[in-house]
């Protein structure tokens, strides 16, 4: 099948779950606690994942679902199609606007399609393999900043808030001494890296993420020409990992900031 079918069908999955997100946005998003208290979850989470789901399943039966709210019976198919249907969901549940869905597809565990879709902003990112990465159908690239000096860079914290807090309060500091120009955190890993990938920033870290917060964003950041990594410098697979995102001129220099 060609791949602007599936394509096709990962931008209706997004566009459906966004429907629900405006919806329930700043009117009774249901909210609970996961994990812990501060893992929340919202009735938009739940039903944008479903309805993704179902529209995958309708046109892939055979394909592999991997989403973050359920399990999904793993079939044989090289293609497994990796979910974040609310990415951001303390800052949805809180009124702030900056989330988005998440919606990969990976052949043999490598992504071939990615988008990740910011319904406040109206602002689609996407990309092909090998086909380049797009804003809103305008060709996307990483910025060109060379020195960590000129560098607005992003972070996130994992729901830990223990160890990985803690190297992450240390990295910080240690990439504010480097003379960084600011650090933000937005709250939507796949919309980092995509920051990342059209230039708004030029590199994000973040200690513990899963595969479904960074398998299209990596895929959007690569095709835009940017690079991406765990904390080791070593090429990530689609497992929960570190990751450190750059537009590959200030790799190594975040690298070397990441091993103090
Ligand atoms: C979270 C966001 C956040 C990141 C967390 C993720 P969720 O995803 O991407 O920016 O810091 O590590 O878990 O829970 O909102 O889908
Ligand atoms: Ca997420
Ligand atoms: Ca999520």
């Amino acid at each position: 099948m060609a791949t602007s079918s599936y394509l096709h069908i990962a931008l209706k999955a997004a566009g459906a779950a966004a429907e629900i997100h405006k919806r329930y946005f700043n009117n009774d998003a249901k909210v609970r606690a996961k994990s812990s208290h501060f893992n929340l979850l919202t009735q938009a989470d739940l039903e944008a994942e479903q309805a993704i789901a179902r529209i995958i399943k309708n046109e892939f039966p055979d394909h592999n679902i991997i989403g973050e709210e359920n399990q999904y019976e793993r079939t044989s198919s090289p293609y497994s199609w990796i979910v974040d249907p609310l990415d951001g969901t303390n800052n949805f549940a809180h009124g702030l606007p900056i989330f988005s869905v998440s919606i990969a597809l990976a052949k043999d565990n490598e992504p071939i399609i990615g988008i990740v879709f910011d319904p406040m902003r109206d602002e689609l990112f996407k990309a092909v393999k090998n086909e380049g990465a797009y804003l809103n159908d305008k060709k996307i690239k990483v910025s060109g900043s060379a020195l960590l000096k000129q560098s607005l860079l992003i972070t996130g914290f994992y729901y830990d808030r223990s160890r990985a807090m803690k190297r992450t309060l240390d990295d910080i500091y240690h990439f504010f001494s480097e003379g960084i120009i600011g650090l933000r955190r937005l709250g939507s890993a796949a919309l980092d890296l995509c920051y990342v990938a059209s230039g708004r920033a030029d590199g994000f870290w973040e200690f513990l993420l899963n595969p479904w917060d960074f398998a299209a964003g990596s895929l959007i950041l690569r095709e835009a020409g940017g690079k991406i990594t765990d904390f080791k410098g070593r090429a990530i697979r689609l497992d929960p990992t570190s990751v450190l995102a750059s537009n590959g001129h200030i790799h190594d220099q975040m690298l070397e900031v990441l091993h103090r």
